[in-house]
């Protein structure tokens, strides 16, 4: 086990009690009334900058700072946590798709292979985030694929979308469909029976994540499995525009539909000898379907009927559990992980959020891998998410339950690294209600006080950074950043992600004296706080992984 063995750092000791705190969706952008953290009152991350500058910087969040492909992708907690979990910067699944897509390699693979067996008798169906926020899923990589099954020898397609609003603005799904409609009936004049056959919004049907809320995996499988839903429309424009008429309809919430022929018959049930294959390369909200689609011996809800299908995921999205067995282009490979060093060196970690959040300091940060590295050096905690709620009604979420559990943990002395994800800025950023997104701030400002409290009880470190932007913007800009106005002269509310840099703090009364950030590392990343945290707990990191963000001088 050798090869796990980590140097000691030259200055730095070990035992350290270290709070690793992200806070999700926490970016640094222009102080103004759109900036929920700048509006709310935050006295204890403002605190950082101003009482220590050397021990508090900004880090790039998106990206290829983190593996994605061009600098226009805003990050996102995927990317974010993996690169902060492995320390170094892997190509991405958005990356990885959209070069098995332009060499072709993805219809030698072994996934398409499979898939290819339903081609002569079976339908092909494609169900997936219809989205260019390229955060799960991507528009364009949809239609390429589409365009390649039909070359391959796909004779009958149905699209099942997921409508999104939550990584693009709200509204925007209509264009999504009517592109995707152009491009189905141009495919249909070359002979191709192909086709939409469901949808709903992706908060309601289908992309629940960590088991917060079966219902909506459910509420997806029997439209797009069984060809059940409230609601039956000819067209899919229609339906969109329809549902999104009802009072308080957004993007993330549709309800469930399906499409019908003229005899009201649902076009796109999946049946035996079908393939499947769910086209977001991204994990956490897809895996559940995946359970649903490939476990025999599945009983999260009543599947009513089963049929036997060719079934693949766009990537492999746990390669712990190798689920979905059969998938299109092979995950990024994110081995020797910061956490599973650790463990090999001794330290123990304690690491918790709530539900929703809860697979992003465990799943995403020990590289896409579920479960603990070693169960006696490691607790895993989950709150249970309130289930049912957008986050707006409830935008303190269980930030103190978080925050008290790690305190106890801290207090506890029974781990070195204690690991925490507080949600509120993103998810209730997500929500786009700004006024609820500052209490949200708040909230985890709190709790990051309770922490480092705690902190300062035990005499040890905190490190406090962000995963990517949200809550510190929440309107569309044009290109000299003012807000923009939509054509009924209505601000347009950015319910995602951004491109801005994250702050990362460090301090406690166990950082030693002289411990401050490197000025030669301007370009410093998510991917460089592995090294850093390793060096507080009084290691060198390996040698490809992205360099510290800190020296030590002698005073
Ligand atoms: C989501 O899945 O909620 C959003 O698409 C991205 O948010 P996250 O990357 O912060 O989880
Ligand atoms: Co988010």
């Amino acid at each position: 086990q050798n090869a796990w063995k980590l140097a000691d750092h030259p200055k730095l000791p070990k035992g350290k009690t270290i709070a690793m705190v992200v806070l999700d969706g926490w970016g640094e952008a222009r102080p103004d009334e759109y900036n929920c953290i700048h509006v709310a009152d935050t006295p204890t991350m403002d605190s950082f900058k101003t009482t220590a500058p050397e021990k508090w910087r900004l880090i790039k969040a998106h990206g290829s700072a983190v593996g994605l492909p061009s600098e226009d992708d805003m990050g996102n907690s995927e990317v974010g946590h993996n690169a902060l979990g492995a320390g170094r910067i892997f190509a991405q699944g958005a990356k990885l798709v959209d070069s098995a897509l332009a060499s072709g390699k993805i219809y030698g693979g072994e996934g398409f292979k499979y898939i290819k067996q339903s081609f002569d008798n079976g339908t092909l169906h494609l169900i997936g985030l219809l989205s260019d926020g390229g955060v799960h899923s991507r528009l364009d990589q949809l239609l390429l694929l589409l365009k390649g099954a039909a070359e391959q020898g796909a004779k009958r397609i149905r699209v099942h979308f997921l409508t999104d609003g939550r990584d693009v603005l709200d509204g925007s799904s209509v264009g999504f469909v009517e592109t995707l409609e152009k491009d189905l009936s141009n495919l249909r004049e070359k002979g191709v029976d192909a086709q939409i056959a469901s949808g709903g919004g992706r908060m309601y049907v289908t992309m629940d994540r960590y088991e917060n809320d079966w219902n909506v995996v459910k509420r997806g499988w029997d439209a797009q499995v069984l060809g059940e839903a409230p609601y039956k429309f000819r067209s899919a424009v229609e339906a969109v525009k329809k549902l999104r008429e009802e009072p308080k309809a957004n993007d993330q919430y549709l309800p469930p539909f399906v499409i019908v022929d003229e005899s009201g018959n649902p076009v796109g049930p999946v049946k035996d000898g079908d393939a499947v294959v769910t086209f977001n390369f991204r994990a956490d909200r897809m895996t559940m379907l995946a359970k649903a689609l490939e476990y025999a011996d599945f009983d999260k809800f009543d599947r009513v009927r089963v049929p036997k299908i060719y079934y693949a995921g766009m990537l492999q999205y746990d390669g712990e559990l190798k689920l979905p067995s059969h998938y299109l282009v092979s995950p990024p490979e994110i081995e020797r992980t910061s956490g599973e060093y650790l463990v090999h060196n001794g330290v123990r970690t304690f690491a918790c959020s709530e539900t929703v959040k809860f697979g992003h300091v465990t799943f995403f940060w020990n590289g896409n891998r579920s479960g603990c590295f070693n169960e006696e050096m490691e607790e895993y905690v989950e709150i249970p998410s309130d289930v049912g709620i957008t986050f707006n009604v409830q935008p303190k979420m269980k930030a103190l339950e978080i925050a008290e559990k790690a305190r106890d943990a801290i207090l506890s002395g029974k781990f070195d690294q204690i690991r925490v994800n507080l949600p509120n800025g993103d998810m209730v950023g997500h929500t786009g209600d700004i006024e609820a997104t500052v209490v949200a701030c708040k909230a985890a400002d709190e709790a990051v006080k309770t922490i480092i409290d705690a902190i300062e009880q035990v005499g040890g470190i905190y490190v406090i950074t962000a995963d990517h932007g949200n809550a510190e913007d929440m309107v569309k800009r044009d290109k000299s950043g003012a807000p923009q106005l939509d054509k009924g002269g209505k601000l347009q509310i950015l319910t995602s992600h951004t491109l801005k840099p994250v702050p990362i703090a460090i301090g406690g009364p166990g950082l030693k004296a002289g411990t401050r950030f490197r000025n030669d590392v301007p370009t410093g990343g998510l991917a460089n706080v592995a090294a850093t945290v390793m060096n507080l707990h009084g290691f060198i990191a390996p040698d490809d992984y992205e360099p510290t963000l800190i020296e030590v001088v002698d005073n």
